[in-house]
């Protein structure tokens, strides 16, 4: 069969060749929010114009976790899409299983190996080959926040979880909800991180990727706990249940003075036309100056009969590492270029400010994976730390002390 590209190259491009080569990708992924279509749809265009058919499999839920249901059952049933976003171990798990198919041939052509850091380049690869493309770095340990609440409550936005939870009572006397959450489980573990990260990159390591006991349920784990519940009362009475995007909406107009999110939040601010620095502040979140939880999304290609089908999974592939993409679907992310060298010209404050930090945090040894995210562990483990995380956040009659020890016992018990 020819390629698409044989075809292009030709002197004239007939239907017939375009119409043999083409194929359907079939994407799985859960980007619904405002930016996060947004940046989905530069993909969805670009196969298009490639002559390639694209067919949106988007499961709702932030996070991911309904998706990762969806695509098992997918899996199980002998009927996978051709693509989905599986981040971190995820891909390791899924790798063992035999779903994935290689993608060394696109690698080697567009020099990956050179053109992507290897803290990325390494959760691409499942046994030395490449089984996924990474569309993006997102940087989790995000403080962003609405200038105007800060002006009125005559307030600096905090530097510390100390600062953080002494401006709560003057936020709300000004009328604001201090802090936007959504009271799900993967959003209580990505603040929790956060409080866990100002302890140092050493610590945080040492808890959510080596799974050291003393360390899990040691003294600094119970004054993470115990900074946590604090935490709690900036929120309002309504979060349970609300999805990150309608938190991130309540800091975009005027509602809550923040919101603690990794930077797919200011793909959000990006679709409402706000501009950073002016509009809205971004800053790290309070402790964690210089250090970066980093959450890589990626697409991985699950294994075809189908030649058509195939080739467009390898083309795929091809785009997403092109410099157009990564600049296109990054502007409208909020994260910034999986690909190294890019042009940085077009990207925010926020946006430079998240690769200054990248840069500077691999090489102080305050780069690492995040938890909340599937970076540092596997899903079972991961699930087990939610669940003793979102427990906690949603009683009151758990102290911090038991906390740790549930912590500690459910860690182990999943390894
Ligand atoms: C993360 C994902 C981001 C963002 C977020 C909210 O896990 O990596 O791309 O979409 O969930 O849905």
């Amino acid at each position: 069969m020819k390629t698409l590209k044989t075809c292009l190259s030709g002197l004239a491009l007939s239907v017939a060749c375009a119409t043999a080569s083409a194929g359907e990708v079939e994407v799985l992924h859960w980007w619904t929010s405002g930016g996060e279509a947004a940046a989905i749809n530069v993909l969805k265009q670009e196969m298009e114009a490639a002559g390639h058919t694209w067919k949106d499999f988007a499961v709702a839920g932030g996070g991911g976790e309904s998706a990762m249901t969806v695509l098992k059952s997918r899996a199980i049933s002998g009927n996978p899409p051709s693509a989905a976003q599986i981040k971190g171990l995820d891909i390791q798990e899924w790798g063992e299983l035999g779903f994935l198919s290689p993608l060394d041939e696109v690698a080697a052509a567009g020099q990956w190996d050179s053109l992507l850091p290897q803290v990325v380049s390494d959760v691409m690869k499942y046994d030395g080959h490449y089984v996924a493309v990474p569309v993006n770095v997102h940087r989790v340990n995000w403080l962003w926040a609405n200038p105007e609440a800060f002006k009125k409550a005559n307030v600096e936005v905090p530097t510390s979880w100390e600062q953080m939870i002494e401006i709560g009572p003057k936020l709300k006397e000004a009328g604001y909800v201090p802090l936007a959450h959504g009271g799900q489980a993967w959003q209580d573990a990505t603040v929790f991180e956060d409080i866990a990260l100002a302890q140092g990159p050493d610590f945080y390591r040492k808890a959510f990727v080596e799974h050291d006991e003393a360390t899990l349920k040691g003294d600094t784990m119970i004054k993470v706990f115990n900074t946590f519940r604090k935490v709690r009362d900036l929120i309002d009475a309504d979060a349970s249940g609300r999805d990150w995007n309608v938190a991130t909406s309540m800091v975009i107009n005027g509602q809550a003075a923040m919101q603690l999110m990794g930077d797919w939040a200011k793909g959000e601010f990006t679709a409402a036309g706000k501009t950073a620095g002016t509009d809205y502040i971004c800053a790290p979140a309070p402790g964690t100056e210089g250090m970066f939880t980093f959450n890589i999304d990626s697409l991985a290609m699950f294994q075809q009969s189908d030649d058509s089908r195939i080739e467009a999974q390898q083309d795929l592939a091809r785009l997403v590492m092109e410099p157009k993409f990564q600049e296109t679907f990054n502007l409208n992310k909020g994260s910034i270029p999986a690909r190294q060298g890019m042009d940085r010209t077009p990207f925010d404050s926020c946006a430079h400010a998240s690769m200054d930090a990248f840069t500077a945090s691999a090489e102080s040894g305050s780069l690492v994976p995040s938890m909340a995210h599937g970076m540092s562990t596997s899903s079972r483990v991961q699930g087990a730390i939610y669940d003793v995380v979102t427990n906690f956040f949603n009683t009151s009659d758990m102290s911090a002390e038991d906390a740790v020890d549930k912590l500690a016992r459910a860690v182990n018990a999943s390894l």
